[in-house]
Formats: C-alpha cells, sequence, structure tokens
C-alpha cells in the first residue's frame, strides 16, 4: 500500500477530557518526534497508531491512512502492514540464528537479491552497535543494544517499512548519531519517541504530550534548527567522552578542558 499520509483524530487524555491537538497530520518523508515527561502517554499513542486506533483504545483516538479508515488485512498481515514498530522493551522469542532469521524474513518478503539483503541488513545494524553481531549466534543471545540494532535494520532494510516507529532510540545503548544519519538516507515517515533533544530538533515537527493528551505541534523553525547545532556539539562532546570511557581510558581535566575549550565553551586556563 502506498501510504501518503497518516492522521491522528484526538481522542481523551487520562482525565478524559478532550485532547487540545484534535487532528494531526504526519506525511510521507515527515520526521516526527514525540516528546513528553515519563508516563505522560508518548508510548500509548505509537501503539494506538500502530494498532490503527478506531476508538476502541483507552485514548478514544482514530488512526486513519490517506485520509481513510484503513483496510483491516493491514493488522492481520504482516507482509502488508506498512508500519514497524521498534519498542522500548524488546526480546526475540526465537532461538534462530541471526543469518537464518533474516533469510528466512527476506524469502517472506519476496527481495530480489535475498544474498544481497542480508548483508546490507547485516551491515546496517553493525554500523549502530559497538561489537558486530555474530550470525551463527542464536537470537535470544544478543545483547540489548544488538537486538534493537537488528530490529531496526530489519524494519528498515528488509521489511522496507515506510512507516516506523521508533521509541526511545537513545536509551538503546546503539549509535544514535550514526542511526539517525543512515535513516535519514530513505524516504520514509519516522516518528521516535524520545527524551533526547538532538533528535527532537532534527525533527521537522513534534508533538508534546502530557496527561495522556496531544498537547501542542511544535514545527522546528530556524532559530531551532541553530540551537541544534550548539546541542550536536555539546553531545558529540559527551559522546566523546563515553567512548574514551568505554575503552578503558581514564579522563582527567585536562582533557574535558581540551575538548571544551575547542567548542568555546571556555577561556583557555
Ligand atoms: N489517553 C490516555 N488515556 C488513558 N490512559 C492513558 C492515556 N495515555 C496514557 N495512558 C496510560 O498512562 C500510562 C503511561 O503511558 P505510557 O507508557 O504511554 O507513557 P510514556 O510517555 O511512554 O512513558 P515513558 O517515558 O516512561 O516511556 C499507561 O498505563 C497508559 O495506559
Ligand atoms: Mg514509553
Amino acid at each position: 500500500m502506498e501510504i501518503e499520509s497518516i492522521t491522528i483524530h484526538g481522542g481523551r487524555g487520562k482525565d478524559g477530557t478532550a485532547e487540545p491537538v484534535s487532528e494531526v497530520t504526519l506525511r510521507m518523508g515527515d520526521i516526527v518526534s514525540i516528546v513528553g515527561p515519563t508516563g505522560c502517554g508518548k508510548t500509548t499513542l505509537i501503539n494506538d497508531i500502530e494498532l490503527y486506533a478506531q476508538l476502541n483504545t483507552p485514548s478514544c483516538r482514530r488512526v486513519l491512512i490517506n485520509g481513510e479508515r484503513p483496510p483491516e488485512e493491514l493488522s492481520w498481515d504482516p507482509s502488508r502492514n506498512p508500519i514497524a514498530l521498534i519498542s522500548q522493551h524488546t526480546n526475540f522469542l526465537s532461538d534462530m540464528p541471526v543469518a537464518q532469521f533474516l533469510a528466512t524474513h527476506a524469502a517472506i518478503r519476496q527481495s530480489a537479491d535475498r544474498d544481497h539483503i542480508v548483508e546490507r541488513t547485516v551491515s546496517f545494524a553493525n554500523q549502530l552497535t559497538g561489537e558486530p553481531l555474530i550470525l551463527t549466534n542464536p537470537m535470544t543471545e544478543l545483547s540489548g543494544g544488538q537486538t534493537r540494532a537488528l530490529l531496526i535494520a530489519d524494519a528498515v532494510v528488509i521489511g522496507n517499512s515506510p512507516v516506523i516507529l521508533l521509541d526511545e532510540l537513545e536509551n538503546a545503548g546503539i549509535h544514535r548519531t550514526k542511526a539517525l544519519d543512515l535513516l535519514r538516507g530513505y524516504r520514509k515517515v519516522f516518528i521516535f519517541v524520545t527524551h533526547d533533544p538532538r533528535i527532537a530538533l532534527l525533527s521537522d515537527y513534534r508533538i508534546v504530550m502530557k496527561q495522556g493528551a496531544m498537547q501542542r505541534v511544535i514545527m522546528t523553525e530556524r532559530e531551532e534548527r541553530l540551537v541544534a547545532e550548539d546541542i550536536k556539539k555539546i553531545d558529540d562532546l559527551l559522546l566523546s567522552l563515553r567512548q574514551r570511557i568505554r575503552e578503558g581510558d581514564r579522563l582527567s581535566e585536562e582533557v574535558v578542558r581540551e575538548h571544551l575549550q575547542n567548542l568555546g565553551y571556555m577561556p583557555a586556563a
């Protein structure tokens, strides 16, 4: 199914009152973030999208595809479902080896050049993880970060899903800057549930949630795009310090000062 848009008709928040945002339409190619405090209903919102809610979830939302109620077989038949959700808590239930899982999925999707597509998926996943996947390992033995990296790569490359919902990419322990760069190469609707300002400001717009309800839709305009550049530098600093700790280095005041000076945040001592 060709997806042009997804429309969410607001329902009600936790207190039962109508959501301030009564309608929002996401279009093909949009990068969208969902932000808000812990427990405010972000996961619930993307679950509603994945379920094509039709007044039948606690939020009473309605989700339309291309302005219409989606046909029911989209939810029954995973190979036709255009939406892939990579959830906050992922575990594989099957102990199939990684390579066999990917080859099986590629076969079900009738991918043209199966070996090549499996290779591309593995290479995508390996760019997100610290240590590469061992293809003969059972999926149940992958680490949390490797599991999410594999699921993202699988949904994007083999599944080729036009709509990808990602719940808290930043908590997966994967290389999120790399993930964002790789994902930007694909034209899809990306919906990121996030607490991360860098991801939020990279989005075209963000939906702000509170008490179970969509409060506002904020477009990322010019000033915030400039602020995003500063956040990127600060974030890169933290990532590089994190990397050094991961590699078993010691940090010194001098190293940190040097980094800050390079960013122009501290006068030279
Ligand atoms: N509109 C709603 N109506 C009724 N209950 C809701 C609504 N939205 C969220 N809830 C309930 O609130 C609780 C928290 O929601 P949810 O898990 O979506 O929060 P979250 O924003 O994803 O939190 P976190 O940042 O911790 O992942 C859940 O029990 C959920 O069912
Ligand atoms: Mg959540």
